[in-house]
C-alpha cells in the first residue's frame, strides 16, 4: 500500500499558441485519492490526457507502476491499468449500456459478438457498483447522470488500478454523488489510485487524501488535504486571495418586468407562475429534476407550451420559438453547453456573433467586422475567457471556458430578461465570481435576471429572492433574508415527503 504508482516529471505539452503544460510534475500513490485542482484552462485535463495516452507529451518523463513509458497510446495505457472518465461524456448514444462498456474490446465467439455474455458481465459490474441500470438500455435515452455512471462502470470494467475522474460529479444528483463516493472508497481499499478533478471544492473533504494544484500550465504545490484549508487551496489556485466569494450589490426593487402565469409544458412544468422585477436577481432552487430547466426551455420557446401566458413590461408576448424570445429581449444561457449552448466546430468569434447577427450586420446583410471585434473582445475581457484569440475553435477551449462563451454571447445584446441555467457548472472559483459580477451588473442596469442553480450556497449568496421548485411545480418563495438551507430543502422535497408518508 501507498507506494508511488504514477510519477510524471517535467511534462511539457504545447498546442498552437498555447503552452498547456510547462514542466509539470505529478505523482499518485496506490490507495489514495489525489485531487488535481486549478482554474479553468490550468491544464488539468491535458495532464491527465497525457497520462492516459490520449495526448503525446512534448517532453518529460512518465513512469507507471515503476516502468518508464515513451510513447503511450490509449490502448497501452488501458493495458497498463490506467482508465479515464473524461470531462465531456463520450458515449455512443445509439448503443446499449453493455455495448458502450465493452466498446473497442468486444467479447466474441469466433467472428460473432457474444452479446449475452457481455450483457451478463455488464450486469455483474453494475451490480457490484450497486448501479441500478439495465445493460440493454440504449444510452442516449438515459439522463446525463446515468450516462456518467455508465462511464464509471466502463472504466472499472477494465480492472483499472489508476482511475482518473475529470469532473465526475458535475451532472450527478446528491444521491448519485453519495454512490460515487462509496465506490471511490471501495476502490481505495482495493489499492486503486484515483485522480479526482473537480471545481466543487466543498466535496473534497469527503474523499480526498492529497491535493496537487496547478496554475497556468504549471505545477504549483502538492500537500496533504488535512494540513490545508479551502481558503489556502483557493489562494494557490488563483494566485491571490478571493475576498468575497459571493459579492452582493443592493439595488432598489423597481417595477415588474417579466411575468409567467400558469405555465404548463409537458410533465415537468405544471402551473408555474412567478414574476421578475427590476433590480433583483431571482434564484431558482430545487433538486435536480425539479423542472427548472424545462421551465426555462418552455419560456424560451425551445419546448412547446401546453398553456399559460408570458408578459413583458405589462404586455403579453407570444413565444413559439427561441427567435421570438430573442427578438422580444429574453435570452437563455442553457445548462447543457455541448448540446444546446455552443457549436464546438465554430470559433469563439462565430459562436458569439451567431445569435447577434441581427445587429452585427449592416443594412445590406453583411457582418460589420469592427462591431463584431468589439463585441467579442468585450466578452473575452469581461469574462476572462482564456484563449490565444477569438478565432480558436470552441472545441479546443477548456470546459469552463466553453461555458463562459455560452454566457458571453448574450452580453452583447440589450436584453430585458436574462435566464441563466446552471451558469457556473464546471467553472472555477475566480470565474464564478466573474459570473456573479456579471449578473450584478445586469441587475444594476435594470435587467431581470433569472438564475437557476442547484448549488444552494450560491443561490443564497447571490439571489435577492428564491423560488423553489419540486416535481414541476413552484413550492414556495423565500427572500434572501429568510432563506436557509433547511427551508429551501424542505420546499425542494415537499412532494417526496408527501409520497413517503
Ligand atoms: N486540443 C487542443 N487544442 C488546442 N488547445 C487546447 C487543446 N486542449 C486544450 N487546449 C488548451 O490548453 C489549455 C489547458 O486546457 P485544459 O483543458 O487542460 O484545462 P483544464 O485545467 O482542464 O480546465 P477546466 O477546468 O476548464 O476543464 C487551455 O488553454 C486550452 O484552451
Ligand atoms: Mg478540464
Amino acid at each position: 500500500m501507498n507506494d508511488v504508482i504514477v510519477s510524471m516529471k517535467e511534462i511539457c505539452k504545447a498546442f498552437p499558441g498555447v503552452k498547456a503544460l510547462d514542466h509539470v510534475s505529478f505523482e499518485l500513490r496506490s490507495g489514495e485519492v489525489m485531487a488535481l485542482l486549478g482554474e479553468n484552462g490550468a491544464g488539468k485535463s491535458t495532464l491527465m490526457k497525457v497520462l492516459s495516452g490520449v495526448y503525446q507529451r512534448d517532453e518529460g518523463e512518465l513512469e507507471i507502476f515503476g516502468k518508464q513509458y515513451g510513447d503511450l497510446t490509449p490502448k497501452l495505457a488501458q493495458e497498463v491499468g490506467v482508465a479515464i472518465i473524461h470531462q465531456e461524456l463520450n458515449m455512443c448514444r445509439h448503443l446499449s449500456v453493455a455495448e458502450n462498456i465493452f466498446l473497442g474490446r468486444e467479447k466474441r465467439h469466433g467472428i460473432a459478438l457474444a452479446n449475452s455474455e457481455m450483457e451478463a458481465e455488464a450486469r455483474r459490474i453494475l451490480d457490484e457498483l450497486k448501479i441500478d441500470l439495465d445493460p440493454r438500455q440504449v444510452v442516449g435515452e438515459l439522463p446525463v447522470s446515468k450516462q456518467q455512471m455508465v462511464e464509471i462502470a466502463k472504466a472499472l470494467s477494465t480492472n483499472a488500478r489508476v482511475l482518473i475522474m475529470d469532473e465526475p460529479t458535475s451532472a450527478l444528483t446528491a444521491r448519485e454523488i453519495d454512490d460515487l463516493f462509496r465506490i471511490i472508497r471501495e476502490l481505495k481499499e482495493k489499492g486503486c489510485g484515483i485522480v479526482y478533478i473537480s471545481h466543487r471544492l466543498e466535496e473534497l473533504q469527503h474523499i480526498v487524501d492529497r491535493v496537487t494544484i496547478m496554475r497556468d500550465g504549471q505545477y504549483i504545490t502538492r500537500m496533504d488535504f488535512q494540513d490545508t484549508s479551502l481558503d489556502e487551496i483557493i489562494a494557490y489556485m488563483v494566485g491571490r486571495e478571493i475576498k468575497e466569494k459571493f459579492p452582493r450589490v443592493s439595488c432598489e426593487k423597481g417595477k415588474k418586468i417579466f411575468e409567467v402565469k400558469d405555465l404548463n409544458a409537458g410533465r415537468m412544468v405544471r402551473d408555474v407562475s412567478f414574476s421578475l422585477y427590476e433590480g433583483e436577481i431571482v434564484g431558482f432552487a430545487g433538486l435536480m429534476g425539479a423542472g427548472r430547466t424545462e421551465t426555462t426551455r418552455a419560456i424560451f420557446g425551445v419546448d412547446a407550451k401546453d398553456s399559460g401566458q408570458i408578459f413583458l413590461d405589462g404586455a403579453e408576448v407570444a413565444i413559439r420559438r427561441p427567435l421570438d424570445a430573442i427578438q422580444a429581449g429574453i435570452v437563455l444561457a442553457p445548462e447543457d453547453r455541448k448540446k444546446d449552448g455552443l457549436c464546438t466546430k465554430l470559433s469563439i468569434r462565430q459562436n458569439i456573433a451567431l445569435p447577434n447577427l441581427d445587429f452585427l450586420c449592416n443594412r445590406f446583410g453583411v457582418v460589420r467586422r469592427d462591431k463584431e471585434d468589439e463585441v467579442c473582445a468585450r466578452a473575452v475581457e469581461d469574462l476572462k475567457i482564456k484563449t490565444p484569440n477569438v478565432e480558436t475553435d470552441a472545441a479546443n477551449l477548456s470546459g469552463g471556458n466553453q461555458q463562459k462563451v455560452v454566457v458571453g454571447k448574450w452580453l452583447a445584446r440589450n436584453s430585458r430578461v436574462v435566464i441563466f441555467d446552471e451558469p457556473t457548472r464546471g467553472i472555477d472559483v475566480a470565474a464564478k465570481v466573474e459570473i456573479y459580477h456579471l449578473m450584478n451588473r445586469l441587475k444594476q442596469q435594470g435587467i431581470a435576471v433569472m438564475f437557476v442553480s442547484s448549488e444552494m450556497p450560491e443561490v443564497m449568496g447571490i439571489a435577492d429572492r428564491i423560488v423553489v421548485m419540486c416535481d414541476g411545480r413552484v413550492t414556495g418563495e423565500l427572500s434572501a433574508q429568510e432563506a436557509t438551507q433547511e427551508k429551501i430543502l424542505s420546499l425542494a422535497t415537499q412532494f417526496e415527503k408527501k409520497i413517503a408518508i
